[in-house]
């Protein structure tokens, strides 16, 4: 394949003009040695670095992001930055999107991808794919919160949600981990409001089958590969 087709396409987030540059630049090489023209055959198993990053052809990306407070689950720039723009350089490439929201204020385990058919079996009503959270309440747990949540709680007088688990945080009286099988609109804080508490604090940190690292910094990302993406479904 043609050096600044096998750069932009699918590998990178770089135009084709960008990869003209770049290899004016001397800054892509093949196998150690500058690419000298765009039009340069690059062998399949050739191994190619763009600024000394190697680039390595998958058909989509996964990634995890420890997403912080403050940043929005959107592909469109606004007054708060996306979750993309934490995605580091050598990460990105066209197409990719937050599978699934979390709020403004919600930190956490958000997967970042190209994959517009994982995403929506992951996100789909019909597959229940568990989220896990961890919540921090203004008022100390109560036991009864499980039982209640267990029967699939009534929230805003007439939105059933589904069966959730709940459980006392083993080291915090005013936490909990909850396990939702759906994702409404605000779901875990109307959940508690519903039962006279408040979240003060929420972070998710497991999806599916699949936990946030926990090495992984507020802002971090990382790529998860083939049988960690499986873990998302919960199959
Ligand atoms: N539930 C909420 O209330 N907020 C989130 O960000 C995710 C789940």
């Amino acid at each position: 394949m043609r050096a600044d087709k096998y750069v932009s396409s699918q590998r990178t987030d770089l135009s084709r003009s960008d990869v003209k540059k770049l290899i004016r630049a001397g800054k892509i090489t093949v196998n150690g040695k500058p690419v000298r023209s765009a039009d340069e055959n690059i062998p399949d198993e050739a191994e190619v670095c763009v600024d000394g990053v190697r680039i390595i052809y998958r058909e989509h990306i996964y990634l995890m992001l420890n997403k912080p407070q403050g940043c929005v689950c959107s592909t469109r720039e606004g007054a708060s930055p996306t979750v993309l723009e934490l995605v580091p350089p050598e990460l990105r490439r066209k197409g990719l999107f937050p599978a699934g929201r979390l709020d403004k204020d919600t930190e956490g385990f958000v997967l970042i991808t190209d994959d517009g058919a994982l995403a929506h079996d992951m996100l789909s009503p019909v597959r229940h794919v568990p989220k896990t959270y961890f919540v921090r309440l203004e008022k100390p747990y109560e036991e009864k919160y499980a039982e209640l949540f267990a029967d699939g709680i009534t929230i805003d007088g007439d939105e059933k949600c589904l069966p959730a688990e709940c459980s006392p945080d083993p080291a915090e009286p005013l936490a909990c981990t909850l396990i939702l099988h759906e994702g409404k609109f605000h779901q875990v804080k109307r959940m508690f409001e519903a039962v006279g508490n408040k979240v003060i604090f929420l972070k998710r940190i497991r999806i599916g089958d699949l936990d946030l690292d926990p090495n992984l910094p507020l802002g971090g990302c990382l790529e998860i590969m083939h049988k960690d993406v499986e873990k998302l479904l919960y199959r």
